[in-house]
């Protein structure tokens, strides 16, 4: 066992749906217009995953990128953490995975943190390597949305699409995590809902459960944004002050891509220039936990990210939850 033994992230992969819907076809679905879902979000079209497939297959091929960039192999995996909200289980698909992947000694759990989901499995995942414990974490950020949305509503059902993507955490001797903030706000839940609705059923006299189904996603898009924008500069603001970095150092804002307006207003409230602005919605919506590692990989891949720069990740979303982690990118 390293003692106190810095982390890095040395890898990453991701993964998407080949089917992809772009705004015009939508538009034949909903009352809706290219012209008014991109002006608005930036988005262009989003990939969607077919009834045959799963979270835990495409889980499964970008944690198998992660692992190859890290150059370590499904059985060095000491910890499997999937970050989702839309789990094949609901028991949970961070094991099916650790099968698909063959990682025989990984221990594998979900958690749920809706949007915020990879930036507080990166936390998470740093504890476990810090204290000791472990030396190779992988971490997936996964949804399929698609399931849950409404297809009526064109309030929600242009905003979402499928993905995922993963990173490898490994102990290092240099701390390439350099700080992070943290925030939760469950007064604010009724913001963005993906709730369970219960219909009582007696099962006898005097005694009866609630059995019922989730509901589609609701979401009040102006609270949503308000807070966005309002509370996201705050965090990274944080999260920076923490890693005593300046906004001058950070090379690349990575933030969760939900919206193009809102990528855009906390970069200016920073005082970010848009080179340094890292966005792929236009071609995946927004894919909640897998936003993150999802547009990460893609700009490690095409040589954008390079080893050694300064990474402010930020995610934000239901619970309301919202958090930032400064990283250098690799060993
Ligand atoms: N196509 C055409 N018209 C639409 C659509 C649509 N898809 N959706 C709504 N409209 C109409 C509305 O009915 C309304 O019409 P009205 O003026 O006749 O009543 C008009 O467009 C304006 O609607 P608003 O809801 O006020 O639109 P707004 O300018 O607020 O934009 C949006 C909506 C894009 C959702 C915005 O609120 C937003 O960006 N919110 C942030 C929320 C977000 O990004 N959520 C993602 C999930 S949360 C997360 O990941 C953190």
């Amino acid at each position: 066992m390293l003692q106190n033994p810095g982390v890095a992230i040395t890898g990453s992969g991701s993964a998407a749906p080949a089917t992809a819907l772009d705004n015009q076809a939508l538009s034949c679905l909903v009352e809706t217009s290219d012209e008014w879902i991109s002006s608005r979000t930036g988005i262009r079209q989003r990939h969607l995953a077919a009834a045959a497939e799963s979270l835990s297959a495409l889980a499964t091929l970008a944690a198998k990128g992660a692992l190859a960039m890290a150059g370590i192999t499904p059985a060095d995996v000491d910890l499997i953490i999937l970050a989702t909200s839309t789990a094949d289980d609901l028991f949970g698909s961070a094991c099916e995975i650790q099968a698909q992947l063959g990682a025989t000694k990984a221990v594998a759990f979900d958690m749920t943190a809706a949007c915020s989901g990879f930036v507080f499995g990166l936390v998470t995942a740093a504890q476990y390597i810090r204290t000791g414990v472990y030396q190779n974490v992988l971490l997936i950020g996964a949804d399929l949305l698609s399931r849950w949305v409404n297809w009526e509503d064109r309030q929600t059902c242009v905003l979402f699409g499928d993905g995922a993507g993963a990173v490898v955490l490994q102990g290092n001797e240099r701390d390439r995590l350099l700080g992070f903030e943290l925030k939760s706000d469950g007064t604010q839940n009724q913001c963005l809902k993906l709730a369970y609705k219960a219909q009582p059923k007696q099962l006898i006299e005097g005694v009866d459960v609630g059995q019922g189904t989730y509901q589609p996603i609701t979401m009040n898009g102006k609270e949503v944004y308000r807070f966005a924008v309002q509370l996201v500069p705050e965090v990274i603001d944080k999260a920076l002050f923490r890693a005593n970095i300046s906004v001058e150092q950070v090379d690349w804002l990575l933030m969760h891509q939900a919206n193009q307006r809102i990528l855009d207003a906390v970069a200016e409230r920073l005082n970010i220039p848009n080179h340094k602005v890292i966005s792929n919605l236009a071609h995946y919506g927004n894919t909640s936990a897998a936003s993150i590692p999802l547009a990460l990989d893609e700009a490690v891949r095409q040589g954008q990210i390079q080893p050694d720069d300064i990474i402010a990740a930020c995610g934000f979303g239901a619970g309301l939850t919202w958090g930032a982690a400064i990283f250098h990118w690799g060993r």
